[in-house]
């Protein structure tokens, strides 16, 4: 399918989970890389219990770049979550903010790398968590290839809905300066609150492309590790969150001048 970023504001928690609930759960060939520039999650949180080495990931690709080695070295740094499947595969990320900077002459090369992946045999999906935006070194030439970037948001207040505006006003900012048409930006909403997802669309003037459930068991147990119990609601969204996330990349393939509304998945 495709390159699909996701970002945040502050005030949002989300992001993480969310890219692991999708690579744990869609049906297409996945990766999940670990983009954050302040740091991934994966070795210590859900894989938490696999002894492996801190530096393994993202880091170890960037030094192989810096030997035009980037390809090879992508493979080999992967883990199979759905072993021996390789069908749900993760790059771990950083370890450390300090890494960020070294990260940075990589991103282009490697942008370009992971938006190839679906033609690969087979084809893979990427999900990039790039981390709030409000982070220095964001990653952005993974903004620029991406062919939907969705913005993480609680819309649990004022306080947790102001602060998108300004991270989605920086990305079309961007995007335009980059000669890509801003339309490629999507909310992904996280539980709800006072205001709907109509409201948050006009209010942001950005479609509303997945919305996940508010499920504090399932999200505990994919930033821990722990064994996935109960209802799993955040899950079976997560899924389901696929078909809304591939209509409207087609949308947008097929209209490259606007987002199509008609693929999002709302809670409920
Ligand atoms: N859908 C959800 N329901 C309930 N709790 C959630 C959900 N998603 C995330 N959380 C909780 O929010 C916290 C932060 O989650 P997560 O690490 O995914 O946020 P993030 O946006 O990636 O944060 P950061 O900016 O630090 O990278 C965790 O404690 C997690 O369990
Ligand atoms: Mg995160």
């Amino acid at each position: 399918m495709a390159l699909i970023a996701l970002t945040s504001a502050k005030g949002s928690p989300g992001a993480s989970t969310a890219a692991l609930a999708f690579t744990l759960t869609w049906k297409n060939p996945i990766v999940l890389v670990e983009c954050d520039p302040a740091g991934g999650d994966l070795l210590s949180g859900y894989l938490g219990r696999l002894e492996m080495p801190a530096d393994r990931g993202l880091l170890q690709v960037a030094m192989a770049d810096t030997r035009n080695n980037l390809p090879d070295e992508f493979w080999n740094q992967l883990i199979d979550l759905d072993s021996p499947h390789r069908k749900r595969l993760a790059l771990p990320g950083i370890s450390s903010p300090s890494q960020a900077n070294t990260l940075r002459p990589t991103w282009p090369r490697l942008a370009a790398f992971l938006s190839g992946l679906e033609y690969a045999q087979p084809g893979y999906d990427v999900i990039a968590d790039c981390g709030r935006l409000a982070t220095t070194h964001a990653p952005w030439p993974l903004f620029h290839r991406a062919d939907l970037v969705l913005v993480a948001l609680r819309p649990t207040s004022l306080r947790t809905v102001a602060p998108v505006w300004p991270v989605l006003s920086e990305l079309r900012r961007d995007l335009v300066e980059a000669g890509i048409p801003p339309h490629r930006l999507g909310l992904l909403l996280i539980g709800s609150g006072p205001y709907k997802p109509r409201e948050i669309e006009e209010r942001l003037q950005c479609p509303v492309v997945v919305h996940l459930p508010f499920d504090t068991k399932t999200a505990t147990a994919l930033c821990q590790g722990g064994r996935l119990k109960g209802s799993r609601d955040l899950l079976r969204h997560a899924a389901s969150a696929e078909a809304a996330v591939r209509e409207s990349i087609a949308a947008l393939r097929s209209q490259p001048s606007a987002l199509s509304q008609a693929g999002a998945s709302h809670v409920g």
